[in-house]
């Protein structure tokens, strides 16, 4: 079965990529960069040149193709960019996915997109969402609140580099996923026909709020961290003085998710579900507090290793 994958250059579409060449599949990646991509190369993936924003680039691509996974997202801070990629680059993809009778489709989305249009990215995720549903290709969504990746950022940097950590008071509690289960999630529905038309919550089983987050890295590194608390109300006071949503994105991936995943009481029951129709155990995935631990050990050992060469030259400098 040959798999068309594009982001396979992103966080998440890199491990989609690598989880598909383990499980069999060949792979063939729409890249906008070759020599960037040839890590995926080298995995054993065939590269081919394309760009979302380019429409003639990605025709060829399909042929053979017996299902698709999009992994791609802009991180511009340009609305028209965004649109562009998120929405009208997707318009063509499912398109061509109709003509070229394409098994399966899977889209990867964001959690609660049905509720904040006035947000760009959750408008155009849940824009395509409703259009791959009527497009008539076979298809799984899969909707996240949030990477572990994207914490080391957001928590385990700032608090290594004693900056301050933003938090909301009454931050909600969110279940997160590593980018390598995710993979696995992707790449098991393909061979279950129950996940065929069908929106999945995804997540780790455990929920964590901002503090617990912090308190948790706080242990892990010794460190005590600095944080800077807003309210969720001065929030959104905020966006409507600054005219909805044209803050920059970096802001919004962050300050939205608050809003949007606070206090979402169905998250659980949808995990659940998503984990019984693939078959999935809460124990085969990696909780928070596991990838973390492991992030901090490397780190900590890393300092100590690079502290123990710095001392030994300087000593030697002396000399
Ligand atoms: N990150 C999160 O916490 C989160 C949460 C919920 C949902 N999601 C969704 O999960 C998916 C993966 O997210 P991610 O964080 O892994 O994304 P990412 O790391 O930003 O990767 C984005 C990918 O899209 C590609 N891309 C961007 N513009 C393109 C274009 N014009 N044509 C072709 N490819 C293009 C990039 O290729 P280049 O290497 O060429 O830039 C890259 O491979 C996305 O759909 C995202 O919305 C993410």
């Amino acid at each position: 079965m040959t798999l068309l994958i594009f982001g396979g250059t992103g966080t998440l579409g890199r491990q989609i990529v690598r989880k598909a060449l383990e499980n069999g599949f060949q792979v063939r990646c729409i890249v906008r960069n070759k020599r960037a991509a040839n890590f995926l190369k080298e995995w054993g993936a065939e590269l081919v040149y394309g760009d979302l924003t380019l429409p003639e680039t990605l025709p060829l691509s399909f042929q053979g193709v017996t299902a698709i996974i999009d992994a791609s997202t802009t991180k511009s801070e340009d609305t028209s960019e965004l649109i562009s990629v998120d929405w009208y680059g997707k318009l063509i993809v499912i398109e061509l996915s109709k003509y070229a009778q394409i098994k399966r489709f899977i889209f990867l989305s964001i959690l609660n997109s049905e509720k904040y249009p006035y947000i760009t990215l959750m408008q155009m995720k849940y824009r395509v969402e409703n259009l791959i549903k009527s497009s008539g290709v076979p298809f799984t969504i899969f909707k996240y609140a949030g990477f572990f990746q994207a914490l080391i950022n957001q928590y385990a940097i700032p608090l290594l580099e004693r900056k301050p950590i933003l938090i909301t008071v009454q931050s909600p509690t969110i279940s997160y996923i590593d980018t390598q289960d995710a993979a696995f999630f992707c790449i098991k529905s393909l061979s279950i026909n129950e996940a065929q038309n069908k929106v999945l919550a995804t997540g780790s089983s455990q929920t964590w709020t901002a503090e617990e987050i912090i308190s948790l890295c706080e242990k892990l590194s010794g460190q005590k961290a600095k944080t800077q608390t807003i309210s969720i109300y001065l929030l959104k006071v905020l966006r409507q003085i600054t005219g909805f949503f044209e803050w920059s994105l970096k802001i919004s991936d962050r300050l939205a998710f608050i809003e949007v995943l606070n206090n979402d009481q169905n998250f659980a029951s949808s995990i659940k579900y998503t984990y019984d129709v693939l078959d999935i155990k809460p124990n085969e995935i990696l909780e928070l507090d596991l990838y973390f631990r492991e992030y901090f050990e490397m780190i900590l050992n890393l300092l100590e290793n690079l502290n123990a060469e710095q001392l030994e030259k300087t000593k030697t400098s002396f000399i």
